[in-house]
């Protein structure tokens, strides 16, 4: 993952970025291009540019173009609102693998109430409809937020409609900086009406419990430093997006050195026990991960509040189709 900038035209009210970060002096351009072919010369084969709004970035299209032309499986993420006629048509030249939106309503207000932007909706609804003429490969995300909590449904429908497949994200992190603000915009009657749609993974959770297990024999079950990693807007490798430890300078040219001290620290990290998870009664339903954990105590083991009081309420909405409006989430 390339995190190509910390700004945003937006200002989503559970975002992870804290705004102070989006001042930060970027990569150049050839900086960013150095880097890209330390990536290829490692064998690097996906390649996601994120941010912040990577559309941002006045040579994005400079960017695409030089990691298309070096044989990367490209996707972008992005809120869309930055997209029109001209740059779609330089996309459809480009033909990105994926262009993953992030979709947090399918009415005005709705939009405007989360991303503090009032016309991004129209704008956006106008992008994914000009994305689809152009028969670029688009996919849709969204978190269930407060705002948007009733819509998840409708959400769903409209991808749907579009044949695009939509990912939500029922479970929030905090901010970077510890800052719990995004929790507050956590919606737990979307949760439950996506329980009730019964999208993935909760479906499997229901009838398999078990299957979400907490794995005690390692801290990252997800291939982070190891198989992927993030690089920051300053040009530093990470563990990943929501890690920002440790941050190796790549700009010089030490991508290769860098990953290779990454790969022993999660290797000697990963050998420490979770010591709770096999008492406790959440293990089958927890979306642990030690992201949480480092952001929360600096702690990669650390088992924070968010995450047993997301795992209580699945297997509240597990256990209950019937589910009370105490939910604790
Ligand atoms: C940070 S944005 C960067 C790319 C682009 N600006 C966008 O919105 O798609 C990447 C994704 O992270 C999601 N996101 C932001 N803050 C989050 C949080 N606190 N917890 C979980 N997901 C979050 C956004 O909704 C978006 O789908
Ligand atoms: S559009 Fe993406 S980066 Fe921008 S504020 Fe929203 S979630 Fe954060
Ligand atoms: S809620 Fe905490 S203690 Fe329980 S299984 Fe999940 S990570 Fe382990």
């Amino acid at each position: 993952m390339f995190e190509l900038t910390y700004r945003c035209n937006f200002k989503c009210k559970h975002c992870y970025v804290p705004p102070r970060t989006r001042l930060a002096k970027e990569l150049s351009t050839g900086e960013v291009f150095s880097i890209i072919d330390q990536l290829k010369g490692m064998g690097c084969f996906y390649l996601g540019f994120t941010g912040g709004e990577p559309f941002l970035r006045e040579d994005i299209f400079q960017i695409l173009w030089y990691a298309k032309k070096r044989g990367f499986q490209i996707i972008i993420y992005t809120n869309a609102s930055l997209l029109d006629r001209e740059k779609i048509r330089e996309l459809r030249r480009i033909r990105p693998n994926k262009i993953d939106i992030t979709l947090l309503g399918v009415r005005n207000d709705t939009v405007t109430r989360i991303t503090g932007v009032v016309g991004a909706y129209v704008k956006i609804m106008e992008v994914i409809e000009l994305l689809y003429d152009a028969g670029l490969n688009v996919g849709f995300k969204t978190s269930i937020l407060k705002d948007n909590a009733g819509e998840v449904k409708a959400i769903r429908d409209f991808s749907n409609r579009l044949g695009i497949f939509l990912r939500v994200d029922s479970k929030l992190f905090p901010r970077w900086d510890g800052a719990h603000i995004p929790f507050r915009e956590r919606g737990i009657k979307g949760v439950r009406s996506l329980f009730r749609l019964q999208t993935k993974p909760f479906a499997d959770l229901a009838s398999n419990p078990s299957s979400h297990n907490v794995k005690e024999s390692s801290l990252f079950s997800c291939g982070v430093g190891v198989s992927q990693a993030a690089i920051t807007p300053q040009g530093e490798l990470k563990m990943c997006v929501m890690i920002n430890y440790p941050l190796f300078s790549v700009v010089n040219g030490s991508l290769r050195h860098s990953w290779a001290k990454l790969v022993r620290l999660v290797r000697v990290k990963a050998r420490r026990k979770r010591v709770n998870c096999h008492t406790c009664n959440l293990e089958g339903y927890c979306l642990w991960c030690p992201a949480y954990g480092w952001i929360e105590k600096k702690d990669f083991s650390f088992c924070d509040q968010e995450t047993k009081r997301h795992a209580a309420c699945l297997k509240q909405l597990c256990e209950s189709d019937a589910v009370k409006d105490t939910c604790s989430l």
